[in-house]
Formats: C-alpha cells, sequence, structure tokens
C-alpha cells in the first residue's frame, strides 16, 4: 500500500506545492501518514505527521529551495499511525532518508542485528531498517560517487526479504534518487526539466506521460540527467518508455462531491469503453486484441481458474455463471489470498485468469506467480495499463475504464462483468454457441450503456430510500444465480462506505442460518429481476416477511406483482438473463454512497481500508 512520489529537477526549485498536489492524487492508496523530504543546500529538509496530507501542511516551508524531493501517504502495516512512524525514516544521522512501500518480512532480525552495531531506531515500523542498512553498507564511503550511494543501496536490498518499492536519498548527493522495486508497483516519469518517481502515473499526469515501469528486483539510479536501470546483480536494463494515455480530468472530481459518486456515474460510459470496437454484432462475435496470440491455446482449454480479490472476485463469480451457462467452460474461482497456497492440480488444459483494477493487488499477483510455475496459461483482465498483473501474464484484456480514485470499485466492476459477457461470446463461438445466441448477447450488450443511464435518472429515488435507512445498523443481501455475486458485492459496498454491518447470501440459503437474524430491525434487500430464478427467490421474500423482515427490492421494471412483499421497490429496465447483474448492481452501488454520506464518512478513503493491497 501507500503512495510515494518525487523528482530530480535541473535546477533547484521550490517543489512543495508539486509534491502535496502529487501525493494528495496518491492519498487513495493510504492516509495515516505524510512526510516530505528534499535535499538542499544545507542538508535534508523534512517533515512527516500522522493523518491526512492537510495536516502536514502547515507545517511544511514553501519555500524551500531543492533538487531532489521526495514524499509518502502511508497505510501502517508495522506500527501504529502516528508521527515517528510516518515516513521518510532515516539512519542514525539523518543524512540517509527513505520511503518504502511494502513489508520487510526479516526485519526484526536485520534491526536487531543492526542494534548490535550501534544503531538507534526511533520508529517501530519495518521500513525504517533499510535506511540503516544503507547507511551501515555506506559506511565512510560517503564521498561524492553515486557509484558508493549504489552499492550501499544493492547490498541492502540483497539482505532485505519481502515486498518493497523504495525511494531513497542522501544529503551528500543533492542531484539523486534511488528507487528500488519488488512485488510493490514504482514507476519513473520521463520530462525535459525533472525525472519523477511514483506508485501510480495518476501522480505524473500533470508533469509527463511518458512512463517506465520498473519490474520486480530492478533499481535504478534517477538524476537529472541519467536514468540507469539494472537488476540487484547489476546487470543493467535498457527499456523504452511508454505512454499514459488518462486525461486529467479522469483524475478530478469535474463537479461530482465524490470519486465515488463521479465514478458511478461513469457507469454507462465504463461499459461504452469496455466494448467499443469489441464486438461484431452481425456475426455474434467478440474481437479481443489482446486474446489473438494465445487463440488457438484458448480453443484447446477445458477448464479456467479465475483469482482475483474482493469486488473483482464477485466479478469472477459472476464471469463463472455466463462462462459455464453460455461458454460450456468449467469455471473456479479462488480467492488470490488462497489460490497461492493451494495445492490444487491442475492439467495442461487448464488456464487461469486473473482479474484486478490495479493489476497490484499482492495476493492475486502472488497466485499468478504460483500458477505460472506450473507452465499454465495466465491471462489478466485488468484496468491499468502496464500494471504488474498486465506485465506478468501472458495476454489479456484491458477494461479501459480509466482511473478509479475511489477506495470503493464500482466502475471497474461493471466494466469487469461487461468484459466477461464479452469473454463469453468469444470463448463461447470458439465452443458450442450458436451464431444467433452470440448475435442476441452481443446486441444485448451494446444496449446496457443506455439502460444505465435510466437506472441514473432515478438516483433521486434511490437517495430518498437511502435516507429512510441509513440509520439500520444491519442489512442481508440476497440473490440467486447470476445475481447471488451481486448480493455479495452489494453487501461489501456498504460495508466499505457506511461501516453497516451487511451481509450477501444466496437467496436459497438465507434458510440454512441467516434467517435467524430478521426481525423488523434487520431489513434485506433482495435482487429479483423478471428472471428464470425469479419464482424462488419470491419465495424466499414471502420466508423473509413472516419473520416481519423489511425488504427493499430490485426488479425488472413493469414488474407490479410484488407491492405485497416489498417496502420499497427499484426498477431496473429489461435485458437478458446474463446481462441482469450489469443493471442491477447499480442501484446499489448509489444506496451504499448514499448511505455512507448520510452517515457523514469520507466515502472515497473509508477508514482502515486502501485502493491497492500490494501486501499480503
Ligand atoms: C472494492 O470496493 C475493494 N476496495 C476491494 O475489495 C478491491 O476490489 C480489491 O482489493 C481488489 O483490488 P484490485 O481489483 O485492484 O485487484
Ligand atoms: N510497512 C511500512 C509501514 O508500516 C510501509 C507500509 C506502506 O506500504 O505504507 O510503514
Amino acid at each position: 500500500m501507500c503512495g510515494i512520489f518525487g523528482f530530480v529537477s535541473k535546477k533547484p526549485v521550490t517543489g512543495i506545492g508539486n509534491m502535496l498536489q502529487a501525493l494528495k492524487k496518491l492519498e487513495y492508496r493510504g492516509y495515516d501518514s505524510t512526510g516530505i523530504a528534499v535535499v538542499t543546500q544545507k542538508g535534508i529538509y523534512s517533515q512527516k505527521k500522522a493523518g491526512r496530507i492537510s495536516k502536514l501542511e502547515p507545517f511544511l516551508d514553501k519555500k524551500v529551495l531543492g533538487s531532489v524531493f521526495i514524499g509518502h501517504t502511508r497505510w501502517a502495516t508495522h506500527g501504529k499511525p502516528s508521527d515517528k512512524n510516518a515516513h521518510p525514516h532515516f539512519g542514525c544521522d539523518n543524512k540517509i532518508q527513505i520511503v518504502h512501500n511494502g513489508i520487510i518480512e526479516n526485519y526484526k532480525s536485520l534491526k536487531h542485528e543492526l542494534e548490535g552495531r550501534g544503531h538507534r531506531f526511533k520508529s517501530d515500523t519495518d521500513s525504517e531498517v533499510f535506511a540503516h542498512l544503507v547507511e551501515e553498507f555506506l559506511g565512510r564511503k560517503n564521498g561524492s560517487e553515486i557509484r558508493y550511494f549504489e552499492e550501499a543501496v544493492r547490498l541492502s536490498l540483497k539482505r532485505i526479504k519481502g515486498a518493497y518499492a523504495f525511494a531513497v536519498i542522501h544529503q551528500n548527493y543533492p542531484k539523486v534518487i534511488i528507487v528500488a522495486k519488488n512485488s510493490s508497483p514504482l514507476l519513473i516519469g520521463l520530462s525535459d526539466q525533472a525525472k519523477y518517481i511514483a506508485s501510480d502515473p495518476i501522480a505524473l499526469l500533470r508533469h509527463t506521460r511518458k512512463v517506465i515501469y520498473l519490474n520486480d528486483q530492478e533499481l535504478a539510479i534517477v538524476t537529472p540527467d541519467q536514468l540507469k536501470i539494472s537488476t540487484l546483480q547489476n546487470k543493467e536494463i535498457l527499456r523504452k518508455y511508454q505512454e499514459v494515455s488518462w486525461s486529467e480530468d479522469a483524475v478530478r472530481k469535474t463537479g461530482f462531491t465524490h470519486f465515488m459518486e463521479k465514478e458511478i456515474f461513469e457507469e454507462p460510459e465504463a461499459v461504452e469503453n469496455a466494448i467499443r470496437g469489441r464486438l461484431i454484432v452481425s456475426q455474434g462475435l467478440a474481437k479481443l486484441g489482446g486474446l489473438e496470440s494465445v487463440r488457438q491455446k484458448l480453443e484447446s482449454v477445458k477448464r479456467l481458474i479465475i483469482t482475483a480479490c474482493g469486488t473483482a472476485f464477485f466479478s469472477g463469480l459472476v464471469g463463472e455463471y455466463m462462462l459455464e451457462e453460455f461458454a460450456g467452460l468449467p469455471v473456479e474461482v479462488e480467492s488470490g489470498s488462497e489460490l497461492r497456497y493451494k495445492r490444487s492440480p491442475f492439467d495442461d488444459k487448464s488456464a487461469l485468469l486473473a482479474v484486478s483494477q490495479s493489476g497490484e493487488t499482492a495476493d492475486t499477483l502472488g497466485s499468478i506467480k504460483e500458477i505460472k510455475k506450473t507452465g499454465l496459461l495466465t491471462l489478466g483482465l485488468v484496468n491499468t495499463v502496464g500494471s504488474s498483473i498486465a506485465r506478468e501474464t501472458n495476454a489479456g484484456v484491458y477494461n479501459h475504464a480509466g482511473p478509479e480514485i475511489s477506495v470503493a470499485s464500482t466502475k471497474v466492476f461493471i466494466s469487469q462483468l461487461a468484459v466477461f459477457a464479452l469473454l463469453t461470446l468469444f470463448l463461447g463461438r470458439q465452443r458450442s454457441m450458436s451464431k444467433n445466441m452470440g448475435k442476441l448477447i452481443a446486441s444485448e450488450l451494446t444496449l446496457i450503456p443506455r439502460k444505465l443511464r435510466t437506472i441514473l435518472e432515478s438516483s433521486v429515488y434511490i437517495k430518498r430510500v437511502a435516507r429512510k435507512y441509513f440509520k439500520y445498523n444491519n442489512f442481508l443481501f440476497l440473490g440467486r444465480k447470476f445475481n447471488y455475486p451481486i448480493a455479495l458485492e452489494g453487501a461489501l459496498k456498504l460495508k466499505e462506505v457506511s461501516y453497516i454491518h451487511a451481509e450477501g447470501y444466496g437467496a436459497g440459503d438465507m434458510k440454512h442460518g441467516p434467517l435467524a437474524l430478521i426481525d423488523e430491525n434487520f431489513p434485506s434487500i433482495v435482487i429479483a429481476p423478471k428472471d428464470s430464478v425469479y419464482d424462488k427467490v419470491v419465495s424466499n421474500m414471502e420466508e423473509l416477511k413472516a419473520r416481519k423482515g423489511k425488504i427493499i427490492i430490485i426488479t425488472t421494471s413493469g414488474n407490479k406483482g410484488l407491492d405485497k412483499l416489498a417496502d420499497e421497490v427499484l426498477y431496473i429496465p429489461k435485458t437478458i438473463e446474463m446481462l441482469t447483474p450489469l443493471l442491477t448492481v447499480m442501484p446499489l452501488h448509489l444506496l451504499a454512497y448514499y448511505m455512507g454520506v448520510f452517515r457523514g464518512h469520507d466515502v472515497d478513503k473509508p477508514r482502515n481500508l486502501a485502493k491497492s493491497v500490494t501486501v499480503e
């Protein structure tokens, strides 16, 4: 987790304003504390404070001049959020300062060893050991030659176990940042005036679109005139930059109160962007350029394993229903945090598909790396172009949903569902799906954005329902078949942004336990479009009503048969059963958003959470 940003400029500048702007863009990654360090002519200037960036701002001297700046927004893993645990961390004499994203797994033994050599620690973090290690290896060789500094960082990295993105600066090197990466993301931005380092390209958009991603176990010496990338074994690597296409507007709220609200309102566009140029409706085919290189291999795949975490995992569950019923392909969905430790027997006719908005989730990435050892084909369904998962997999499909800033994922979830529909067409037509069925799915998919816009038109009504219910402390979300994963997603979203206890269940499972919870104070939200399991879901609602449970129902427009059961009804337009999740989820996203707002929470940055979880 955490956001790192920094730059080295040709001429000394008063760069703290730029630092703050960029760190604000990264705050979604962590907001336990903030810190900045600048190499000035008089030594290193640094300030750090627990809390949001606004807590640090009054303590900063914005006139500080320097050519080297680094900063950090923290998501605490080791040591509580406090001033002393905030990054940057220093060695004993403050000349070396570091910021870190990740977890140093062997920090205890390293700390013990370094304390034995006289190092004195000031924080409870794992990260601080790295500053002392570099200091130890540098010893007295801190003249002006970069190679000593580089070597000390390289030797220190070789002692570290775990995940890291580091940026290291030294008082005696006023034009150098050394960065290194393993598992946590780090990229370098190039411009004529300066070079930048960041955890996420969105922090770079104001400055440059030319970026180079570091790979695992690589280190880079970043100076205004030079960029040297090498492996830990000091093998130099030449890598060309790539262009980031995201617009700056995509990372602004553009009139909305929160990013979450903006991103829900972008859901129709997210589907449009996911399907643009990828459907041949008249042939009932999907064209997925990123899968062309493995098209033949995919024909012989007999089983697909989907791995993902959180919301992306739920999109995988919807994908399972789509692919099994319409592509005839057996699918299993495994959580990224579990699959990597499972010893499942996979035959060579299986393939792995990893789903991730950020493309950096450590658990999902860890599973891919494990599965790759077995030689299976690996695919990615990823939103962030060039991210670790995109690079680690053999082939894949991008969402093209643009950056998602709110910690709670909304527009990318819908985009993932749209891509699963495309994959169902792609893999289905390779197998037994008829052309007519392909045409039906393709044409219905093109209508989804328009239908989502009609749901947005009813957002005022959904807001009213949220106002009526936001004081309840518990909710049950129920759905069946295609909409069972949507019940899970609805419950997760409500928990994340409103801190209301919510549970998602298959509607049929309710009577196997959760029904015991139901009374007039425990409302249920039931997803009941007119589909093949509609009658079954209605029976489940009768069971709730018989226990005095309040019910908010999401059903297909025109369905008037639910008045006796429903306390509230939210309508979605008609579509084919397979695509109903793309419509039913939007009212749930809106409900969660409004309830979070009514409860007075910072919905974009829920407590304890961070957008992309790059630690295990
Ligand atoms: C979604 O609202 C969550 N914040 C979270 O569950 C998220 O989906 C999960 O951490 C996976 O992230 P990824 O898609 O970036 O891999
Ligand atoms: N493990 C470090 C800490 O607790 C870094 C966490 C992060 O990635 O923000 O401070």
